[in-house]
């Protein structure tokens, strides 16, 4: 592995982290307290291209690499990973799907507009009783001959509210198990598609995340993404980029902790001296250093696996386990050195350890990315 960041790499790094500052800063303990989506965000990374950053120009995209995207990822979760989930959902699971297995009538029709953040993608994978164990779809798609017929619930689906286009996973053939399941492009508005309510979370409150209800969605045959029964591996592929988006929120929620952290803990006096003087804090920020580097460099190392086209599903996985773990740790740290004012919402921390804990369960919880790891260890 050789990872230099090139100057590109350097200028969106600081796009981001300027547009981070600028944008997301002012607002996201409002948008965290009244769960309100940061819709105008979204629309500007859409002009900025961040919105399908690794897509081909000619479908709309940004033409960048997957470190890119890691880095936009880090900085703007810093600051508001309501706002970066949404980012890395339309980016690695919808317009990578679309771009990877779609058709080139699918691209012109839903990715160009996706990539170019004009419209919002969602990807309908969990359900009630199918989080983990994802084979195990009720969602059932009936072949009727020129259409399939849509019934199901989807829950915890990110961008419910706000997508336009939602990529529906689906049983077709129950006989099949994981051989008879599809993937649907479906569009906001279809008879039958209901949006249903909205969660009321512990962390990433500005996200809108629904339950969708299909109650007899026609859905064109032509809205079929591959081959038939190809669903269940374009989920799996799908979400081995997923994981380097969600790993790479995850560096940043902890990064951002330890920035506040460490500037708090030399203006903060205890003792007579600055707490950073204090050997417990001390070792706190080493501890807490050290974890956001190797998370870094996981996540970079399974980026750039994906940019030299090999297998990168188990280093997906172990970067998405680390950094996880270490933004929970992180941010349950970072609470404590800033002691009760950590406490309360202005400083930014408490927030951060919410919405850590969602990356240790999202596209995967860690106990998912350990089965992933280990099959992939013990197949050696
Ligand atoms: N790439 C390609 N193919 C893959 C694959 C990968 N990464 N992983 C598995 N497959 C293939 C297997 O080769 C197998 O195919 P064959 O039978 O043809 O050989 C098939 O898929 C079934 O694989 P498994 O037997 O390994 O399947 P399993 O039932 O044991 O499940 C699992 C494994 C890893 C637990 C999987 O179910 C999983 O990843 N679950 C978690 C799902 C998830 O991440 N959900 C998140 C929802 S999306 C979300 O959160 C988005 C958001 O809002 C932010």
């Amino acid at each position: 592995m050789h990872i230099e960041l090139t100057e590109e790499h350097l200028m969106v790094q600081k796009a981001a982290r300027d547009f981070a500052q600028t944008e997301l800063l002012p607002g996201v303990i409002e948008r965290d307290e009244h769960q309100k989506a940061p819709l105008e965000a979204w629309k500007k990374l859409g002009e900025m291209g961040f919105m399908g950053m690794m897509v081909d120009p000619k479908y709309g995209g940004a033409g960048m690499d997957t470190i890119s995207y890691v880095l936009v990822m880090e900085e703007l979760s810093k600051i508001d990973a309501s706002c970066s989930v949404a980012v890395s959902v339309n980016n690695s699971l919808v317009c990578y799907g679309l771009e990877a297995y779609g058709n080139e009538e699918q691209k012109q029709k839903y990715l160009v507009d996706l990539a170019s953040g004009k419209k919002l993608g969602a990807f309908c994978l969990s359900e009630p009783e199918a989080g983990s164990d994802a084979t195990s779809q009720q969602t059932e798609a009936i072949d009727m001959g020129d259409h399939y017929l849509l019934n199901g619930t989807k829950n915890w689906i990110t961008n419910g509210g706000n997508a336009d286009t939602y990529l529906v996973v689906a049983q077709t053939d129950r006989a099949k198990g994981h051989r008879g399941i599809n993937v649907f492009i479906v569009e906001k508005g279809w008879d039958g598609f209901i949006i249903g309510a909205k969660e009321n979370k512990l962390g990433i409150r500005g996200s809108d995340t629904h339950t969708l209800m299909f109650q007899d969605v026609k859905v064109p045959k032509e809205n079929r993404i591959g081959e038939d029964g190809f669903g269940f591996k374009f989920a799996m592929k799908t979400l081995s980029g997923g994981r380097i988006g969600i790993a790479a929120q995850a560096l940043g929620i902890a990064a951002g902790a330890y920035e506040l952290s460490l500037a708090y803990s030399k203006i903060r006096k205890a003792f007579g001296k600055e707490i950073s003087q204090h050997q417990a804090i001390q070792f706190k920020l080493a501890d807490m250093a050290t974890e956001i580097e190797a998370a870094r460099l996981l996540c970079y190392k399974a980026a750039w696996m994906k940019d030299n086209h090999l297998d990168y599903a188990r280093a997906s996985a172990m970067a998405k386990l680390f950094a996880s773990e270490t933004a929970m740790k992180t941010t349950v740290e970072a609470v404590q050195i800033h002691g009760g004012y950590g406490f309360v919402k202005e400083y930014h921390v408490e927030r951060l350890m919410r919405d850590a804990k969602i990356t240790q369960i999202y596209e995967g919880t860690s106990e998912v990315q350990r089965i992933v790891i280990s099959r992939s260890v013990l197949s050696e």
